[in-house]
């Protein structure tokens, strides 16, 4: 991702049907200091385009600190149009390859547990993440946080 991605990047961010004004300030922060800050480690951003450079996805991951090969997965989207065509599966695998070149062994992932998500939880299934811990009622009552994990080595 570059500067010149940043419009195109918030527009999809804002576009998401499940994120509320929190979450996509918050999706749009780490675009910021991931944009802003070269010399930053905490932030990678990664967009997936279709054959006509139009961005259909993007995904924000990062180290943990304090772990050895432990990363997180922040935020990936596609746009609400484009969805059910690879975008995100391809830039999931992008994600786990650069993760195991970054020595990366564990992928995790939070994510919650309500209707609006199903979809979201369903996809992380069926790349291969699975739920190693839930967190009862943590965003909410009745909204748990669901700790999904692939280990890549
Ligand atoms: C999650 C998301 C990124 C998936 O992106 P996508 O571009 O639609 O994903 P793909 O088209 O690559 O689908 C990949 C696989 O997931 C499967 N999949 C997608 N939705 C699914 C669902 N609801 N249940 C089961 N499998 C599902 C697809 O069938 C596909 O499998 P296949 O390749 O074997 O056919 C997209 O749905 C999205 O942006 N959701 C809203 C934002 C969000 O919740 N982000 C995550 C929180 S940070």
């Amino acid at each position: 991702m570059t500067l010149a991605d940043r419009t195109a990047i918030a527009e999809l961010i804002v576009s998401v049907e499940n994120f509320n004004k929190s979450e996509t300030d918050c999706a749009l922060e780490l675009v910021d200091i991931y944009l802003q800050d070269e010399k930053q480690s905490d932030y990678n951003v990664a967009i997936a385009e279709d054959s006509n450079s139009k961005i259909q996805a993007y995904a924000c991951w990062g180290p943990v600190p304090l772990t050895k090969g432990a990363f997180d997965l922040y935020w990936i989207a596609s746009r609400p149009l484009s969805r059910g065509l690879g975008f995100g599966r391809a830039l999931m695998h992008w994600v786990e390859q650069s993760v195991m070149s970054s020595r990366g062994r564990l992928l995790i992932i939070e994510t919650s547990s309500k209707e609006s998500y199903k979809n979201t939880v369903g996809f992380y299934s069926s790349i291969g993440y699975e739920e190693i811990a839930r967190i009862k009622d943590f965003y909410d009552i009745g909204d748990d946080k669901l700790i999904l994990a692939k280990r890549l080595s």
